[in-house]
């Protein structure tokens, strides 16, 4: 069980069996399905749940995680580290249930899973990609130091409208500069 503090009651750890209940309450909304890959669907059904949680615990269990407030699931987050030429990349993702936004929680977690990566990994370019009407996410990934680096023009279509998708990413170098800055 990987367990990464952030502030106050909140933690950033690896999924278990006991979540389920809470995950499908709040990953169960169509307000936080509809700004990621149809891979979270909506509905999101205990069987979603059930895929979801043998996959995370089973193989990512170093990669993907719950963000917690008081151990209790209130969101997720997680890296995927990319192969073969752009292996020492990996993509973020994140999403919070609704009851939790305009907290700053995201944008903290964000913060310490970034100083978690770059301290414990080999990694040194973190990216991620959103849809261009999200500008909560674009604001989170803004305050941490990501930099837009490129709109890919009607990359997106989700629920039948087609987006662009914008594409921010922090360097180890720049997460350094930040650091002693
Ligand atoms: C995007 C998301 C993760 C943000 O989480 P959060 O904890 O509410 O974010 P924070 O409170 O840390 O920061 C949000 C920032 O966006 C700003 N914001 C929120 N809605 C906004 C809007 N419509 N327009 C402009 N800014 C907005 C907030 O004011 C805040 O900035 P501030 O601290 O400078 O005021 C959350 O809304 C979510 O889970 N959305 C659905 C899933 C998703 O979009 N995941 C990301 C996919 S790339």
């Amino acid at each position: 069980m990987l367990r990464i503090a952030v502030d106050g009651a909140f933690t950033l750890r690896s999924y278990r069996r006991d979540d389920k209940q809470r995950l499908v309450t709040f990953a169960n909304n169509e307000k936080v399905a509809r700004n990621l890959r149809d891979g979270f669907p909506h509905p999101y059904t205990d069987e979603t749940a059930d895929q979801w949680l043998d996959t995370a615990i089973q193989h990512l269990s170093d990669s993907v995680f719950v963000i917690a407030e008081d151990d209790l699931l209130i969101g997720g987050i997680g890296y995927h580290p990319q192969e073969d030429v752009y292996r020492f990349s990996a993509e973020i993702g994140y999403w919070l249930g609704e009851p939790y936004w305009g907290r700053d929680i995201v944008t903290r977690c964000v913060g310490k899973l970034v100083d978690w990566i770059f301290t414990n990994t080999e990694l040194t370019r973190l990216y991620a990609g959103v849809f261009s009407n999200n500008l909560a996410s674009i604001c989170v990934l803004e305050k941490n130091g990501f930099r837009l680096e490129g709109r890919l023009r009607q990359a997106v279509v989700k629920q039948g409208v087609v987006l662009d998708e914008l594409r921010h990413a922090l360097l180890r170098d720049e997460w350094i500069a930040r650091k002693s800055g």
